[in-house]
């Protein structure tokens, strides 16, 4: 997998934010990956502690390719990653005229999905997701939080008139999982669905439980 800046393939920005459900965001950015896509990445300072509290050390940052290589395998190497600093308000995403065709807030706290609703565009998440809505791009919103206060559920609301498609990490249990990583691979394959990508991350419906 070659880091570094995108080339002329798909390119997707993916934001890892301090909710819980780490592997949601592991799990999505490797099947980008497996898929040949260009992945920008933005993890802001509670996302990079969620990292390491909920799937360990081997997943900071700094580790971050060779522990997708060792979880999902070898197929990741057909995408190119480039992991940005979220102070850097002057990255390539932060403008219109970079090509990202999409954005998933992957998981997304309360925090920043309330800085997305308002625009603040603070740090390079909130500023590439203000991107997507201003170009009417495609902006997916992974929030996890239980239960949920009424300023959050105004927020997500604002979210969705702005154009955001708010996906609640809610794993499914009709295709029977077995293990934690199935049901990532059922919020990971929405992800996928929502961003336009064709996905075998679980079966489709078929009528009736497996
Ligand atoms: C272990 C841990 C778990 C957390 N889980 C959640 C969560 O599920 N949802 C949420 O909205 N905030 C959660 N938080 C709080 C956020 O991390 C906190 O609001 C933070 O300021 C979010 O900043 P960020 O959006 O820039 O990552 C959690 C914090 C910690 C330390």
């Amino acid at each position: 997998m070659a880091a570094g800046n995108t080339d002329r393939r798909l390119a997707i920005a993916i934001a890892v934010t301090g909710a819980s459900g780490a592997v949601y965001a592991t799990r999505t950015v490797a099947a980008l990956l497996e898929r040949g896509v260009h992945v920008e990445l933005i993890v802001s300072d509670y996302g990079r502690r969620l990292l390491r509290d909920e799937l360990g050390d081997a997943a900071s940052v700094e580790q971050f390719v060779p522990f997708l290589l060792e979880k999902y395998g070898a197929g990741v190497n057909e995408g190119t990653l480039n992991i940005h600093s979220n102070r850097d308000l002057g990255a390539t995403i932060a403008s219109g005229s970079h090509g990202c065709s999409g954005m998933a807030i992957v998981p997304c706290s309360m925090k920043t999905l309330a800085a997305v609703a308002h625009g603040l565009s603070r740090n390079l998440i909130e500023r590439a997701a203000d991107v997507m809505l201003k170009e009417q791009r495609r902006l997916v919103i992974v929030p996890r939080e239980t239960p949920m206060s009424l300023p959050q559920l105004k927020n997500m609301v604002l979210c969705a008139e702005a154009g955001a498609m708010i996906l609640p990490a809610m794993p499914a249990f009709y295709q029977q999982p077995k293990t934690l990583d199935d049901l990532a691979d059922f919020i990971a394959g929405k992800i996928l669905s929502a961003l336009g990508f064709d996905h075998d991350l679980y079966p489709p419906w078929t009528g009736q439980a497996r």
